[in-house]
């Protein structure tokens, strides 16, 4: 399916596979997509790195595959790079865009995210804006001011929203094991939805807001229960149905 799915009513429970998997993993995603079927209760979707979204395109029953980046640009001279429209010409629905890891590593400012969910919904497909602080700013007590200022900055100006979700991901929080606590979560996301409503007006409430930062399977329950938080964004998890099944089944709906 090349359209996203999305219906911002249901959860929604995101794998980044980030730079694993081959295409021998196509077993996993059967096994994933088998285990789910089709449950019109919840959207699922799973960004496996760009040389495996067309194999799994053709493979993942009612989820959405996705892309993990795109380029702003339609087209041109941009070694290495792929446009939306090549993308979903594959397969992808969606992309997220703004990963802390593509923010640190490959220098993306806002003003590139907000570049790349334009081009995004410009080719008809949805876009999963990344925000979130390192340890440093969270130990400054900054956190809340710098990731709403990083929301606000790093969205498209586009009113409609069907295509949109924000996952705030702590930086300190990724691939490491620790996750901050339930009340910290809920005030961010608060936070980051007061954003959207400043910037969107009405369509701002119905944004989703996913939690991304070393969910698995023990945590997941508590923090989906979370008021605001619509998903997950989950990394290491998702590789493995045994971890990515127990998330999807702990979301509330
Ligand atoms: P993690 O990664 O679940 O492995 O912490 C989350 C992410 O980076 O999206």
């Amino acid at each position: 399916m090349m359209q996203p799915r999305s219906n911002q009513a249901r959860p929604y429970i995101v794998g980044n596979w980030k730079m694993n998997g081959a295409l021998a993993d196509i077993a996993i995603l059967a096994a994933i997509a088998d285990a789910v079927g089709s449950d019109d209760s919840i959207d699922i979707g799973i960004c496996p790195p760009a040389t495996l979204i067309a194999s799994f395109a053709m493979q993942c029953g009612a989820m959405d595959i996705g892309a993990q980046d795109c380029h702003a640009a339609t087209c041109g001279a941009h070694t290495g790079c792929l446009s939306a429209a090549m993308l979903k010409e594959v397969g992808a629905a969606f992309a997220i865009v703004g990963h802390s890891e593509r923010r640190a590593g490959q220098y993306e400012s806002d003003a590139d995210v907000a570049a790349k969910a334009h081009a995004l919904h410009a080719a008809g497909m949805g876009a999963i804006v990344c925000v979130g602080e390192t340890l440093a700013q969270r130990d400054c007590g900054d956190a809340i001011a710098i990731v709403t200022a990083q929301l606000a900055a790093s969205l498209p100006a586009l009113a409609a929203t069907d295509w949109l979700s924000v996952a705030y991901e702590p930086v300190w929080a990724i691939g490491t094991g620790r996750v901050p606590g339930l009340a910290d979560i809920a005030a961010m996301h608060a936070a980051l939805r007061a954003t959207l409503v400043e910037k969107l007006g009405e369509a701002g409430k119905g944004v989703r807001i996913l939690y991304g930062g070393s969910v698995n399977p023990d945590n997941a329950s508590g923090i989906l229960a979370i008021a605001d938080v619509g998903g997950a964004l989950v990394g290491g998890a998702s590789l493995k149905p045994e971890s990515f099944l127990p998330i999807i089944a702990a979301a509330p709906r």
